[in-house]
């Protein structure tokens, strides 16, 4: 199997964490109290960067504004499927001011933006599989946005519930590894929705809990490479034995704040 694994180069969107810093809580990770290392961050999220230059990515920048300190987990303002802009509305009031700032950023690049009237918090919640979208409720997006994405998308939107509040949005318990196949953490889900999955991937890579508070399911696959969190050690040695390769990228700043790789990385799909 290994070398079996096909590489597709991606178009991913992030914001410099310019101004990053832990200053409220809105996930059971984030703790004002704690100091983020501004430098560390930075070099780390300079390391992701590279990484994804190295294998061949491209990378596109939004510039960040000052006051919004998760503008940096850029996944979460918007999904883009086929050259549409799904954009986002943020559950929480301090996250709310980035969308515009992402939303700018398409419409200078030539893409029009639809705003959705329901809470959704982009490729957070919304997970595109290469036939339908995942698409995550319990804490952040709501199922009427699950709705507007389909209305919008006209793909198929599966709901899938999360009811572990460290797993917040379903970018944090579940990847695409490729258009085949995905990994994820059972116990984020609901009984119904992880019935769901066993249906649609009964294949699946499996994570353990550890491997998922690891931010291990916070990962970027290429469909041979997975950008993953050098914590999630199971994991990434279950990925090899799947014909993967993990390249590891320690994210442990952003951690602070509940986010990782893939937080912090929004791919555009044209
Ligand atoms: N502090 C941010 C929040 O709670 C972290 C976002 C992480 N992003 C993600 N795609 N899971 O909203």
């Amino acid at each position: 199997m290994p070398d079996s694994r096909v590489r597709r180069s991606r178009r991913f969107l992030v914001c410099e964490p310019r101004h990053f810093a832990v200053q409220y809580a809105i996930n059971p990770w984030m703790h004002p109290d704690t100091p983020v290392d501004i430098d560390l961050a930075r070099g780390q999220w300079q390391a992701l960067i590279s990484a994804y230059e190295a294998h061949g990515h491209t990378v596109d920048t939004v510039e960040p504004a000052p006051g919004l300190p998760d503008m940096v987990f850029a996944a979460n303002s918007a999904v883009v499927v086929g050259g549409r802009v799904f954009g986002s509305l943020f559950h929480a009031p301090e996250r709310r001011g980035e969308s515009v700032h992402y939303d700018t950023w398409f419409k200078a690049a030539g893409y029009e933006v639809y705003r959705p009237e329901s809470v959704c918090e982009g490729e957070g919640d919304l997970v595109w599989t290469g036939r339908y979208m995942l698409a995550g409720t319990g804490f952040r997006t709501t199922r009427d946005a699950h709705r507007e994405a389909q209305e919008f998308f006209g793909h198929p939107v599966i709901s899938l519930t999360l009811v572990d509040p460290h797993f917040y949005h379903l970018d944090t318990a579940l990847f695409v590894l490729d258009e085949e196949n995905i990994a994820y953490f059972p116990e984020a889900f609901s009984p119904g929705s992880r019935e769901v999955l066993a249906r649609l991937f009964p294949d699946a890579v499996l994570a353990t809990r550890d491997d998922a508070l690891a931010f291990g399911l916070n990962s970027v696959s290429d469909g041979r490479h997975v950008f993953i969190a050098p914590q999630a050690e199971a994991l990434a040695a279950r990925l090899g034995e799947h014909g993967y390769l993990p390249v590891p990228v320690d994210l442990s700043e952003f951690h602070k704040a509940g986010g990782g790789i893939k937080c912090c990385t929004q791919e555009i799909r044209s």
